[in-house]
């Protein structure tokens, strides 16, 4: 038409004004509501972060206190929705069992789901804070094919969460404090990035009018590529066959810059950042802290490093700006959890949930929101006159 702006990737196109993230990618800056990621992660709490993001402004010691309380009355998933997860097979990827779960939660508050109704969007927003890391412990559990725990309402939400991944029905679960706290920091950082491509998802399927466990399912199913959120599970992956095939980090290296195969450094390169992520940064000291405090000595961190240190003094990833995202060293403290590599995405839809709600309000409540619909620059056939089939 002429008048369209052609932009694949929306590398210079602005969806939105939004008050809840900011990011310098040339300085490496990450604010959540103007608070630093690094007071945050030191300091805070997974919900108390959740609350700043999702009002604008840090609870008080009441506030946070209600928050928690409410959002552990709602850790039930209805004894229906259990079964769900015997329908899929065990080799599921959990990320598919955690956004069709999510979708299918949508089923049971049918009544209750108006985006303009904001007792609905309250109410929905304390139950899927409540019960995705309920369905993401179950989708584990039974890809090991052990048995659902009952969520523990005594424990913290990130206790709670370690307890319904790793505790067994038999046997009393004691919370190791060090990975508890491990956790909760992988998961403030996890918290929001803006206008990212799960977050836009979830933006834009919000924008039609649906409710929210559709638009949340939707931002899930964004995350689980491996250009997003799948890069977590695709680093550890990309290690371990490293090691397994016994090729030298360098020549490694070398087939990612002559893009063979269209090979890729996964946890290398942003968007936005051009520096240093400052989530990676983070999580690079998290794992030498988690693993020496858990008593685990894991060769793949020794490669990441290595893997790391070459990257960043070669030319290739120099004049590309190509530095570790917070993916890259995430695996590596998942990893020594215990957790298996297929759970990492979901770990990181878990620590985005709270972003993809406060983005999701922030849009309904946005009365320049419309309904998103890109435009396209057409490249078919020109108009022609239907000739009938030809015999
Ligand atoms: N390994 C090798 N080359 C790379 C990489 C990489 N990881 N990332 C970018 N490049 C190259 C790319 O080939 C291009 O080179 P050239 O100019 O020769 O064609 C140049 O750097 C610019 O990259 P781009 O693909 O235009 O950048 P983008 O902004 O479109 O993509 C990205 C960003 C994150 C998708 C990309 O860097 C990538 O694929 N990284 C690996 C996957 C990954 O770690 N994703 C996690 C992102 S962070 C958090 C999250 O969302 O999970």
């Amino acid at each position: 038409t002429g008048h369209t702006t052609l932009d694949y990737g929306f590398v210079n196109t602005s969806a939105t004004k939004s008050a809840v993230t900011f990011i310098d990618g040339d300085k490496g800056i990450l604010r959540y509501r103007g608070y630093p990621i690094e007071q945050l992660a030191q300091n805070s709490s997974y919900l108390e972060v959740a609350w700043l993001l999702l009002y604008g402004e840090l609870p008080t010691v009441d506030e946070l206190g209600q928050f928690d309380e409410r959002i552990r009355r709602h850790t039930l998933l209805h004894e229906d929705l259990k079964r769900f997860f015997p329908a899929l097979p065990h080799t599921a990827h959990p990320m598919s069992v955690l956004s069709s779960a999510v979708s299918a939660l949508s089923t049971y508050y049918e009544n209750q789901s108006d985006p303009h109704n904001p007792e609905h969007v309250e109410l929905n927003t304390v139950r899927m804070l409540a019960k995705l890391p309920v369905i993401a412990a179950y989708a584990h559990k039974k890809s090991v094919g052990q048995a659902f725990l009952y969520p523990d309402n005594s424990l913290s939400f990130v206790d709670n969460f370690l307890k319904l991944n790793f505790g067994v029905l038999s046997e009393v679960y004691e919370v190791n404090p060090v990975m508890s706290r491990a956790l909760e920091r992988l998961l403030i950082l996890h918290e929001d990035h803006e206008q990212n491509a799960s977050t836009s998802t979830v933006r834009l399927v919000g924008s039609t009018g649906a409710n929210q466990f559709s638009s949340i399912s939707a931002g899930i199913n964004a995350l689980y590529g491996p250009l997003h959120g799948g890069a977590n599970e695709a680093v550890l992956e990309m290690l371990g066959r490293i090691r397994d095939s016994g090729e030298s980090v360098q020549r490694f290296v070398e087939r990612v810059k002559n893009k063979e195969d269209g090979v890729k450094l996964m946890g290398f390169g942003h968007r936005v950042y051009k520096n240093y992520d400052p989530r990676a940064k983070l999580v690079k000291e998290s794992a030498d802290e988690v693993l020496e405090a858990l008593g685990i000595s894991d060769p793949l961190l020794d490669l990441a490093k290595e893997l790391e240190q070459i990257a960043l003094e070669d030319d290739y990833f120099k004049e590309r700006r190509l530095y570790p995202n917070v993916d890259f060293y995430t695996g590596v403290i998942y990893k020594a959890m215990g957790f298996p590599t297929r759970m990492f995405t979901v770990l990181f839809a878990i620590g985005r949930l709270p972003g993809w709600l406060a983005q999701w309000r922030e849009a309904i409540n946005d009365p320049q929101t419309k309904i998103g619909r890109p435009q396209q620059l057409y490249t078919g056939a020109p108009a022609r006159d239907y000739p009938g089939l030809s015999s």
